[in-house]
């Protein structure tokens, strides 16, 4: 019988994986998969990715897995007119940094053949009104991707799942993507299994409509 490479059971850890996007994706990766969720607030761990102390602790904490998926980050949405200098930053520390360090720190915690597999979203190519901030991150985390997939050994891969509105996001964030039609939530699911179970590396997973 043929035999699926990627079809053991691997264990996941998903940062972000009680939010909106997070939970569906625990979901289906728990039917296969030993899944550990860190969050701010909520849990298996707790840690504040945006703090590289914090997340050296829990991986620590949690010892060697297969893989590492990051639904997590945050940037200030203004018109670029109000945007300081500060607010700036909120999303460089949190969204960008807190995903680059995802990679480093946690590559050293994964075992052979293990992947990262990061967030960002529509914004990057799309952006709309008042996301000079979110959009940049999201286009620095991009190129970050592609060039750290060159340099990862031990067989580790790295992609970034890129998502437009998400349908279970649709209500509170419509009047910001007029005309969006949103992706329905199995859609965004199917990339990150397609980067967590498949073999692809360096790559930007697109999910629209
Ligand atoms: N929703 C969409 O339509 C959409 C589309 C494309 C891309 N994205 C991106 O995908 C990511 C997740 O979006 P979402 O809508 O699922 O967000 P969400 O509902 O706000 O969930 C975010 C999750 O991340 C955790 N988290 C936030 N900051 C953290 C930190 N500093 N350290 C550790 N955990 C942290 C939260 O945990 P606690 O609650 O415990 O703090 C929460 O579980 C975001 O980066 C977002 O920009 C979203």
């Amino acid at each position: 019988m043929l035999q699926l490479l990627n079809e053991h059971n691997m264990k996941i850890l998903i940062i972000g994986g009680n939010g909106t996007i997070g939970k569906k994706v625990c979901k289906r990766l728990s039917e296969k998969h030993e899944v550990i969720i860190a969050g701010r607030n909520s849990g298996d761990v707790k840690v504040d990715f945006s703090n590289s102390e914090s997340m050296k602790s829990m991986f620590e904490t949690i010892g060697q897995l297969d893989a590492i998926v990051a639904i997590a980050g945050d940037a200030k949405w203004d018109k670029f007119e109000n945007l300081t200098e500060d607010d700036f930053y909120i999303g460089i520390k949190s969204k960008l940094m807190g995903q680059v360090n995802v990679v480093r720190i946690g590559k050293d915690y994964l075992n052979e053949g293990g992947s990262i597999t990061l967030s960002t979203g529509i914004l990057a190519d799309d952006p709309v009104d008042m996301t000079t901030s979110a959009a940049m991150v999201n286009g620095g985390i991009h190129s970050f991707v592609k060039a750290v997939a060159l340099e990862l050994i031990n067989g580790i891969r790295v992609n970034a799942v890129c998502s437009d509105l998400v349908e279970d996001s649709y209500e509170k964030y419509k009047d910001y993507f007029p005309g969006n039609t949103p992706v329905p939530m199995h859609k965004i699911v199917n990339g990150y299994v397609k980067s967590v179970e498949g073999k692809i590396n360096g790559e930007i997973i697109r999910i629209m409509a």
